[in-house]
């Protein structure tokens, strides 16, 4: 790989599986690293330099998350691209994957031009789109170009438009288009309750498109093991699971309505079953399902479901290495690598690696704070994590070699972030 050196990053860097004390990373003007070199660096460099050396920070690789709802249209006022990709930045996420359940529905092809636009005009770091079922087969061909995949919601999958439903099916599946699935059954909704249940109905039903057309399936925030072996077991399916799932439990909720969010939250044993499934490595990601909603609609009589998680995902999984109950190679794996693999982007990022993009996150393990939500970049400026300790701060993050957040502040261009769909082209541009 070639090209004009433009930036150069040293420090203490998580790479191969392992820290490694340090390393000097190349990086070109495209943001591709060029050389990573071990040993302390003794020369000068005329490029743009960072030394992470002197305060002992830990280069990661950048956080990617693949389930967040970024809002931005018609609820500019819960969050947009700008104030939800600087709570990404803040967060040492370097990817966020929008979800399309947004005014207007993100489920023809004119409103999925006009998204890329909009994020590509606010956007500090680089994002994926996800697409719709569209209510007519014509919103069906082509969404690709734009979009990562596709989002199934629970009306998708158990009632509405069977027929569009079903040709999708059949064109993601012959195109091996990832597919993410909010795995319920609202058949077995009784009144506001969402029992365990539904969501067990859910992914079987998942499983069941899953052996039909070879769908290459993902169900996104699963809430109790008993899923996850159930679909390990019968199927070549990945899952996620969230911040709040592995940490917080009914009790919460029962004591204050703020903790309302879709699914719900599980009563303390099937909580801990969780955070053990996750300890044992059979989850293949974390994601946040960062839901922002004003502060109005969440301490109301009866509040949104769901609440933001940028910002404090990362901090919090560190938090558990801390407690040894994963290891910094699981947070990695769980926050970076692997989902980088279900986007289908491992090549590009996902890993500290010469030929690939410098999307870093840069932390300090020794640091332990209070998460003071006022603080948030995201326009929600509440979280189920207010208050408490956490333990790894993240003190910059890089996107394709140029740091977007440093020192608590934002440091890019709005804008800068890209489509992730466009990776290809910026390699191509070089080989
Ligand atoms: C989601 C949101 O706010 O967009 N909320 C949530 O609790 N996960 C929507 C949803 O998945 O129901
Ligand atoms: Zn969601």
């Amino acid at each position: 790989m070639c090209g004009i050196v433009a930036t150069v990053i040293i420090g203490k860097a998580f790479i191969e599986g392992r820290i490694v004390d340090n390393v000097t990373i190349e990086i070109n003007d495209l943001g591709i690293i060029t050389k990573i070199s071990k040993g302390t660096f003794k020369g000068r460099f005329k490029e743009e330099t960072f030394n992470f050396l002197k305060n002992r920070l830990l280069i990661l690789p950048g956080a990617i998350d693949i389930h967040t709802h970024m809002r931005d249209f018609k609820e500019s006022y819960k969050e947009d691209f700008y104030s939800g990709t600087s709570a990404a930045a803040a967060g040492g996420v370097t990817i966020v994957a929008d979800m399309p359940n947004t005014k207007p529905k993100t489920n023809t092809l004119p409103v999925l031009e006009m998204r890329d636009k909009v994020a590509s005009e606010k956007s500090v770091v680089d994002y994926a789109l996800y697409y719709g079922v569209p209510n007519v087969k014509r919103e069906i061909m082509g969404f690709e170009r734009k979009a990562i995949g596709v989002k199934v919601y629970p009306e998708n999958l158990f009632h509405n438009c069977r027929e569009v439903f079903e040709e999708l099916i059949k064109y993601v599946s012959s195109k091996n288009i990832l597919t993410v699935f909010h795995a319920e059954n609202p058949y077995l909704f009784k009144n506001d309750e969402r029992p365990l249940d539904a969501e067990i109905s859910g992914a079987v039903k998942v499983l069941e498109l899953h052996r039909k057309y070879r769908v290459k399936a993902h169900i996104t925030h699963v809430t109790t093991s008993y899923i996850v072996k159930l679909v390990k077991h019968k199927g070549n399916i990945t899952i996620d699971t969230c911040p709040h799932y592995l940490l917080l439990n009914k009790e919460f909720h029962l004591k204050n309505k703020y903790f309302r969010v879709n699914p719900p939250l599980r009563s303390k044993n099937v909580q801990e079953n969780l955070l053990k499934t996750l300890s044992l490595g059979k989850i293949d990601a974390i994601t946040t399902d960062h839901a922002p909603h004003s502060s109005d609609e969440k301490f109301s009589e009866k509040p949104k479901p769901g609440f933001p998680g940028l910002e404090t995902a990362l901090p919090l999984l560190l938090t558990l290495t801390v407690k040894n109950i994963i290891s910094l190679k699981d947070v990695v794996k769980l926050y970076s690598s692997n989902p980088a693999k279900i986007l289908e982007l491992h090549r590009y990022v996902g890993k500290i690696k010469e030929d690939m993009f410098a999307n870093l996150a840069v932390v300090d393990l020794s640091e332990e704070y209070t998460v003071n939500s006022k603080t948030f970049f995201s326009k929600a400026k509440h979280s189920p994590f207010n208050g408490w300790k956490v333990r790894g701060k993240v003190k910059a993050t890089f996107v394709r070699g140029k740091p977007v957040f440093i020192d608590g502040e934002i440091v890019s261009k709005k804008g800068y972030g890209i489509n992730v769909k466009k990776y290809g082209g910026v390699f191509e541009n070089v080989s």
